[in-house]
């Protein structure tokens, strides 16, 4: 069976100090946790973060990376650099990347092998906006988008990824997608990477649901099937909701 993981995207939010304090105040409560945990924190953060989690269950990710090992690229920062910060997961492809700052699915799949290269567990966001979904692209979309994504990845790099389907018109908005809505789609984006990669593959994928997620809708959508987890943004923010989410069995 997969193990849910629970990831916190905290966009850009939190200074290191901050970003301490949040962490000191998560780390009792989620000490306990089933799934795995993950923060995922501006760059600037990673090294106070990979400090303030040691001893913990929780890993440090990033929000993006480059695809690139060096070189002439003002602003941006290779899979070895967030590596070394301290960092073992990186959000790759969100939908604010590909909206504001031009991110391509192609450029996506660089990301992503880049990432596994270097030893980072992508965290791949695939997803829909509302006129997708009304003119009935949402499966074809999420298909391409996470088997473009996967491309030059051997079926052994496959399984360790994490996908996180996040339909865009969720994120942000206090709309989530009905717990059988976000179970369905996963469930294409599962078939689609057992028809590439085999069932025992897609069968180890673990694919989160992200778009407004919270305590009080955190059980419906976890009871589902195919929903190993989930991408939180809002509701990373603070430690008290973000453990809520963490424990969603308790
Ligand atoms: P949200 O963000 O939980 O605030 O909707 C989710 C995300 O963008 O990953």
């Amino acid at each position: 069976m997969r193990t849910p993981i629970i990831a916190g995207n905290w966009k850009m939010n939190k200074t290191p100090k901050e970003a301490r304090e949040l962490i000191d105040a998560l780390k009792p409560l989620v000490k306990a946790a089933k799934a795995t945990v993950v923060v995922c924190v501006p760059a600037v953060d990673i090294a106070e973060a990979a400090k303030a989690v040691r001893g913990s269950n929780i890993k440090v990710g990033a929000q993006n990376v480059h695809f690139k090992a060096s070189g002439a690229y003002t602003g941006e920062l290779s899979a070895d650099m967030i590596k070394a910060a301290g960092a073992s997961y990186v959000i790759i492809g969100h939908s604010e990347r590909r909206q504001y700052f031009g991110e391509t699915d192609e450029t996506v799949n660089q990301r992503v092998l880049a990432a596994v290269e270097n030893g980072l567990i992508p965290i791949i966001c695939v997803g829909e906006n509302k006129a997708q979904r009304e003119a009935n692209y949402t499966d074809a979309l999420v298909e391409y988008q996470t088997l473009i994504a996967l491309t030059g990845l051997t079926p052994a790099q496959v399984k360790k990824v994490v996908i996180a389907y996040e339909p865009v018109w969720a994120i942000g908005t206090g709309l989530t997608a009905t717990d059988e809505q976000a179970n369905e789609t996963i469930g294409v984006i599962r078939k689609a990477i057992a028809r590439k990669y085999g069932k025992g593959v897609a069968n180890a994928v673990r694919i989160q649901y992200g778009g407004s997620m919270k305590p009080a809708n955190v059980k419906g959508l976890m009871a589902q099937p195919e929903i190993d987890g989930g991408l939180i943004g809002g509701a990373s923010l603070k430690a008290e909701d973000f453990a809520q989410i963490v424990n969603y069995e308790a």
